[in-house]
This record gives C-alpha cells, structure tokens and sequence, in this order.
C-alpha cells in the first residue's frame, strides 16, 4: 500500500513524512511502517498486525534508529494489550529484537509500566489498552519535542565552535533523521537546522556499509529537504579530513554508557579517531532516554552481530531485501565467513560533546552527564 502521507505535494514540497503510525479498527489494531528496507526506490508502507510482525519489521530494520525503535517497542506493547495477547511474552519478544539500541527496551517497559498500573487500578481489557495506546503516544510525542531542542542546543554548539567561515561541512554516519524519530531525528536535525539558517555549506553523507542507511535513507532525507548534500563511501572518510573538507562530524547513538561512552553504527569509531587526529569535533547528538547508567562502561555495551550475508551480499536494486539472507547479490564466494557488528564503541575522550534535549555535555565526563540526565524530564524506568 503506498503512504498517501509521503507522496510530494502538488507544490513540490514534501510532507512530513509518516514513519510510523498506529491504526484503529478497522485497519487495526496495527503498528504502520513506513518500510525503510524498500526506500528510496519505493515509499511503501507495512502494516504490522502483530506483535512477531513487529519483531520482523525491527530485525530487518524495517524500523530502525534507536529513538523511533522505542517508540515502537512501545506500540508493540499497545498492540499486545489490543489484541487481548500475552503481555510479558510480547515485551520479552520485542525487548530481545534488537539489544544495543537502548531506547527499545526503554519504550517497551514504559508501556510495560503503564499496562501493570492500569490493571492495578482494576482497568479491564479496554481501557488498559487505552492506557497503554495512551503512553506509547506520550513517548512518541516527548521524542519528537526532544527532537527539535536537541536541534536548537546543536546549533547553538556549532556557533560556538565553528564561529568563522562561510558555512559548515558537516560529516553525517549512518542516518539519524525524521526516519529515526518521532521529530526531524538527531544529528541530521542538528543540519537540518543549520541548513534552514543558511548555515550549511555541506553534508558530507558517508553510505554506512554494509546496509546503506546513509546512501538510501540520508541521501533521501537531503533530497526531501532540498540539503546540499554528497554522499562518499566510508573508507573516503580519511581523504576527505586530510583535505581539510570536514568542520565537524555529527552522528547520533543507540546507547550512551554511564562514562560517556557512545555506541553507534558500525564505522563511528574510525570517525572519532579521524576527527580526533584532524582536530576536529566529534559531536554527538542523542535524546537522554539514549543514556543508560546502568551499562557502566563501553566494554559493557553488547553489540548486535548481525547475518554474513548483509557482508557477503550487496543489496539488489528493489529487491527490498535488506537485511534478508539471501536476497542480495553475491560479492563474496559462497561460505565466506564475515565479521559484521551493527555498531563500535567510541570511548568519552574521542566524543567533543554529547548534545541532548537537556544542553550539551562537554567534555564528556560521567559526571557531567549524570548531571545532564538528572535535568531531565523524560520517564524515568528501571
Ligand atoms: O542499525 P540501525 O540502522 O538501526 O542503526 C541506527 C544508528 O546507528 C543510528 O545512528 C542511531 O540509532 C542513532 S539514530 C538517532
């Protein structure tokens, strides 16, 4: 079915994209994608009836980034209690879908919570439903304000660092906006604002092997947002710095230990350690329900491994099967063995600052994001 809510406008300005919405009966009960493996070819919505629909759509990332994969774990749950299914099973099933994104199984106990207090309260089927339907809308609703605050510290950050010159080039990993986000997202919202204040000159958009969220999904946001934009391969990452091209690297993360440590898509570290030797900042943008104080440090972050084929397969144009064994084409011999973790850990003293809907952290110390956090009003679960 295709998304009414992403066809361009008469005028030629896009709308505001829909990734993600929830349906009523008679469509529903269901959770609404916008299918992130088909894009940019195609803007195809999928509709996820139940809770192992959901789990599917998040493994092949379908649905993807840390902040939108809570807001669906949230959901999920929502959609669990609509449908009168086994609740914990449902939360312990998209809880496990993915494990370094925090924020999944931040959305998920938070609708948990809401769930369990409702029954509490003696709420029969409907309204803890409603209850639950209810909270994961708060969520969604509380990243997307986080969004745009993040965008205003981030610009704020910019200014401060980077005062001269006729514009920023900024270095993008991965993607990090409105398709990861209840808002305009995290770090490209962060360009996004720059770009609005005539205060970009490039975004550099680094393709992110092996599934290519900045070639398909970046590069499609720029497109949406009429950014100046080029996309490069990862490993041109090293030239680029050495010409001087780069003023700043913006990236988001999927979970921040309690020291500062950041993890993120996959090729992140090499960034930091780039920026670092090129002197330049690292800045990382990232709502505070991304931080976890309970994972003490960065060798405590559990890293998704995922499938050899997304190595040893490049994707088929419009095959739509990202993420799916076998879908793609054949670059390696068969039975190659491959090393393929969605994320790598950048230590605090690599990251110039973390920025979040609470202000910046800089440099970045346990401390002072415990301070940071302590600011916050997000929902606090434990
Ligand atoms: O594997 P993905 O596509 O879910 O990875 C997403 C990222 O690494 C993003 O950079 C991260 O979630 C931050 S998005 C705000």
């Amino acid at each position: 079915m295709a998304d009414q809510n992403v066809r361009p406008s008469a005028g030629g300005v896009p709308p505001a994209l829909s990734v993600l919405r929830w349906a009523e009966p008679p469509e529903g009960p269901a959770v609404v994608l916008l299918d992130q493996t088909r894009l940019p070819a195609e803007e195809v919505e999928l509709v996820c009836a139940d809770v192992p629909a959901l789990v599917r759509a998040i493994r092949t990332l379908a649905v993807r980034g840390a902040p939108l994969l809570g807001i669906a774990g949230a959901y999920g749950v929502a959609l669990a209690v609509a449908r009168g299914d086994d609740v914990a099973m449902a939360a312990e099933l998209l809880d496990r879908a993915r494990p370094t994104a925090v924020n999944l199984g931040y959305g998920v106990r938070r609708a948990v919570r809401a769930y369990q207090e409702a029954v509490g309260k003696g709420a029969d089927a409907g309204p803890a439903a409603a209850a639950v339907l209810a909270e994961a809308r708060a969520l969604h609703r509380e990243d997307a304000e986080a969004s745009g605050r993040m965008a205003r510290h981030g610009l704020a950050l910019l200014e401060e660092l980077l005062p001269d010159g006729d514009g920023h080039r900024l270095l993008t990993h991965c993607n990090t906006g409105a398709l990861v986000s209840g808002g305009e997202g995290t770090a490209f919202a962060v360009a996004l604002g720059a770009h609005r204040e005539g205060r970009l000159r490039r975004l550099w958009v680094d393709e992110t092997r092996p599934l290519l969220q900045g070639a398909r999904l970046t590069a499609y946001e720029a497109t949406r947002n009429g950014m100046p934009y080029s996309l490069l391969t990862d490993n041109a990452a090293g030239s680029l710095f050495a010409a001087g091209e780069v003023d700043a690297v913006l990236i988001g993360a999927d979970r921040i230990a309690a020291d500062g440590s950041v993890a993120n898509k996959v090729g992140s570290y090499p960034l930091a350690v780039l920026a670092k030797y090129h002197h330049v900042p690292f800045i990382v943008v990232a709502p505070t329900t991304t931080v976890d104080p309970g994972t003490l440090d960065g060798a405590s972050i559990v890293v998704e491994q995922r499938p050899a084929a997304e190595v040893t397969e490049f994707m088929s144009p419009g095959a739509g099967a990202v993420g799916q064994e076998g879908g793609g084409l054949p670059v390696a011999p068969e039975g190659t063995a491959a090393y393929n973790p969605a994320f790598d850990v950048t230590p605090p003293e690599l990251v110039t600052a973390i920025v979040t809907e609470e202000g910046a952290v800089s440099p970045v110390t346990g401390a002072g994001l415990a301070a940071l956090c302590a600011r916050s009003s997000q929902v606090t679960i434990s």
